[in-house]
């Protein structure tokens, strides 16, 4: 006997989640099916993000930053603390504890919106007049039925071809959180947003680490300024990063991997490392789906295929986050969770693509929103552009970390903001006002206009606005 419901949602990350909570507060009967298991076998709600992904990265970077500083920083401060050590498993607990609590609030905020939940794998079986029918098999077992499905399945890890992932010696971003010592050599694959963040952590308790990226340019999505800026800082932290470079032959033995590969100049070499990370992107997850039971139309690399309102070639059946088309990131899932359980309930879910922002939670922060300056360029638009250091910003100094800059990009004739990006201390935290100011459609003027804090890093996005029309004040 199926059980029916109003929306079925496939996959408890931040995408589904918050789909099924979103569709719950609007008066349906919501199921969430997510199969993520814990250590213990239980369920662990949440998705890449919480288990694998967003929150265990960030709680490695916060415990490799406190390492970093008391090591390097305190110094400076007057503070003696005598030989800093690292306990690898504590951090790793910690991290886990961090993982636990994300989980167990998502229980709660189920419970509290009166979600089902059912812990196994959804599967397509068929569609009736009675809706779309999921099969949920593993810890549960149950058929739902429900008139609107939303997949929100996720991604995986890409392997490079011919080399798995054992998650011992060739990890994932799985492996990669778990690694219970510092590795003496750390090589990782691909230097975008997973292979600097991961290389930072390790990097920061005194692994030698080394990122091979296979494009001739460090980030190219970035704005090259920024990019520069960064991999200036990163240079100096001693984080090797070789651009423009071949992967060859992989070997992976006893005692650790090594890697052929040919550099920019053509030479070939041999990178030899007691672990390897690949971070070469991620391919979204219909394993196990079965999507074809209901038809439901993939593209070439394996996304579901969504218009722009997430809606699949399916009537009823939706699909939001990694799954999809679009950036990958959590925050993107989410307002697509949002927007299709108010489309369910016949509002007007809204999602502005151009104003999803960007964070790379390394030291410094990169965070960015809207266009950068080689895309303004590509697409023939004038601009001015206005940038700010941190060298010369108060609170910058008082914090001892003066690194980077702020940059606004505003169009020449309407000064309306077109970009900011940012390179420097919490960046992730000044990115905010940037996106606030590009949904309200601000010109770099009212930005310039607005008061604020004093002494504060937000200021250094105010003196950059200010420097859109050449009258920074600090500079
Ligand atoms: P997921 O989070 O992948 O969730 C999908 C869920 O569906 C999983 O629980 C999975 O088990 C379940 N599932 C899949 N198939 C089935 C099925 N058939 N039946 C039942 N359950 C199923 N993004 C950011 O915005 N900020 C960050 O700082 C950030 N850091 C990251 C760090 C790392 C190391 C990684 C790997 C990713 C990071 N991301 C970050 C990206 C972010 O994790 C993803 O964009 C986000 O998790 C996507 O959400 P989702 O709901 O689409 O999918
Ligand atoms: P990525 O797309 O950010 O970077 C992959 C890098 O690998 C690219 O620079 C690419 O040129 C390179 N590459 C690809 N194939 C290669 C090869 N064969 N040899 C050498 N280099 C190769 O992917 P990544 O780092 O795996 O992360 C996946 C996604 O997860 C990100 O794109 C992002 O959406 C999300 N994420 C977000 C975070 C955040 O928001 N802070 C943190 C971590 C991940």
């Amino acid at each position: 006997m199926s059980k029916q419901f109003d929306v079925v949602v496939i996959g408890g990350g931040p995408g589904g989640y918050i789909a099924a909570i979103r569709a719950a507060q609007l008066g349906f009967q919501v199921a969430c099916v997510d199969e993520w298991k814990n250590a213990a076998g239980g369920p662990a709600l949440g998705g890449t993000c919480t288990n694998v992904g967003c929150i265990p990265s960030k709680a490695l970077l916060q415990s490799s930053e406190h390492f970093d500083h008391a090591n390097h920083h305190f110094a400076e401060h007057g503070i003696s603390v005598g030989k800093v050590q690292m306990d690898v498993g504590q951090m790793l607990a910690r991290k886990d504890l961090v993982v636990k609590q994300n989980n167990d609030g998502i229980q709660y905020l189920f419970k509290k919106n009166k979600v089902t939940f059912f812990h196994g794998r959804g599967a397509f079986v068929g569609s009736t007049d009675a809706g779309h029918t999921v099969q949920v098999s593993g810890a549960t077992e149950e058929t739902l039925t429900a008139k609107h499905v939303i997949v929100a399945t996720g991604s995986n890890a890409r392997a490079l071809p011919g080399t798995p992932f054992d998650e011992v010696n060739v990890l994932s971003n799985d492996g990669a959180l778990r690694v219970g010592a510092v590795p003496k050599k750390l090589a990782l694959i691909g230097s975008g947003v997973i292979g600097l963040e991961m290389g930072s952590v390790w990097r920061r308790l005194g692994a030698d680490v080394t990122i091979l990226e296979g494009l001739p340019t460090f980030l190219g999505a970035v704005d090259q300024q920024i990019a520069k800026e960064a991999k200036k800082a990163f240079d100096k932290q001693g984080l090797k990063i070789e651009l423009g470079v071949q992967v060859g032959e992989i070997k992976v033995g006893k005692k650790g991997v090594s890697v052929a590969y040919t550099n920019a100049k053509g030479e070939a070499l041999v990178l030899d490392a007691d672990k390897l990370i690949v971070s070469i992107g991620r391919v979204p997850n219909t394993n196990g789906l079965n999507a074809a039971a209901v038809g439901l139309a993939l593209d070439e690399r394996g996304a579901i295929v969504v218009d722009a309102d997430c809606k699949t070639n399916v009537s009823g059946i939706w699909a939001v986050g990694d799954v999809v088309r679009g950036p990958m990131l959590a925050h993107k899932a989410e307002e697509e969770g949002v927007a299709v359980a108010e489309r369910i309930a016949g509002q007007h879910g809204h999602v502005n693509f151009n104003t999803v922002p960007w964070v790379i939670y390394t030291s410094p922060e990169i965070a960015w929103v809207g266009r950068t300056e080689q895309q303004l360029k590509a697409d023939g638009v004038a601009f001015k552009a206005g940038t700010f250091p941190f060298l010369a910003n108060g609170r910058a100094r008082a914090l001892g970390d003066t690194s980077g800059m702020v940059k606004v990009l505003a169009d020449a004739t309407t000064d309306e903001i077109l970009g900011v990006h940012i390179v420097g201390p919490q960046a992730s935290e000044l990115i905010a006002e940037a996106v606030v100011a590009m949904e309200f459609r601000a010109s770099s003027e009212d930005i310039a206009r607005i008061c604020h804090a004093h002494p504060s890093l937000s200021e250094a996005t105010k003196e950059a606005a200010l420097a859109v029309d050449k009258r920074a004040l600090n500079f």
